[in-house]
């Protein structure tokens, strides 16, 4: 049997429908037996019916595609929240509006009152590329603190923190200062509250926090605050 014939066949047709809508299997079984599914324009019923890369699959005159690994940038306002589920606030996902937003998850958090990058996927490994701290992707902060910043912190977030309630030190981080109030903070951990913990620990307190990259992926300056777009293949490539 040539190889190629292993290609051609995709999928079963109910599992192609569960794939490409928000249908569950046995929803996407009662419209293939209501007659709304269609094969290159001819009406087919059958749960089995093994879909090919050539076919034009339709449901009500609709032409689905299955979808593949999503990879998306968001620009999270204030008084959301980085979790799956609303509480307080709601969750930065009611922001994404694509079919089947519960299987994707947000690869890094950010806190409520914190604005800027956040990455949505629903690709595990490659979270997990930006969330394990083996890893040590940097992310990159603008922050506002309340009192005024000096030089010498420079070298301090250089050689590392002791955060309260933690042993060790931070991991060598990278303080440009911008203006009495203004820096900009390159960390490569995900510790919990980290940045405002740091400039705490330092007797200063953040005002304002905005992330504006994670590893070589750049917050898109055309996005406003809760918007949001699909990564280009090399911005999801660049994780490793
Ligand atoms: N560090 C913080 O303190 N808060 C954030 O939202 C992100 C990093």
């Amino acid at each position: 049997m040539p190889l190629y014939f292993y290609f051609e066949y995709i999928v079963r047709l109910d599992k192609f429908i569960c794939g490409s809508t928000e249908l569950t299997r046995s929803l996407a079984k009662k419209a293939l037996h209501r007659g709304d599914v269609t094969c290159n324009g001819e009406v087919v019923k059958s749960s089995d019916f093994k879909v090919k890369n050539e076919h034009v699959i339709c449901l009500n005159d609709q032409q689905l595609h299955l979808l593949g690994a999503r990879f998306i940038m968001l620009n999270k306002p204030l008084d959301t929240l980085c979790s799956t589920i609303d509480e307080h606030y709601p969750s930065v996902l009611r922001l994404i509006d694509v079919i089947k937003a519960d299987t994707l998850h947000i690869a890094g958090r950010l806190d409520a009152d914190t604005t800027g990058l956040v990455l949505i996927t629903s690709n595990g490994q490659w979270s997990h590329n930006i969330t394990s701290p083996k890893k040590q992707c940097a992310k990159r902060y603008l922050l506002e603190v309340a009192e005024p910043l000096n030089e010498q912190l420079i070298e301090t977030f250089k050689q590392g923190i002791a955060l309260n309630n933690e042993e060790g030190l931070t991991k060598p981080a990278i303080l440009e200062i911008l203006s009495s109030h203004q820096a900009r903070l390159t960390i490569t951990e995900g510790k919990y509250h980290q940045v405002k913990r740091m400039l705490a620990a330092v007797g200063n307190k953040v005002v304002k926090l905005h992330r504006e990259a994670i590893g070589d992926i750049e917050l898109d300056p055309s996005l406003a605050l809760g918007e949001w777009r699909y990564l280009t293949p090399t911005e999801v490539e660049s994780v490793k």
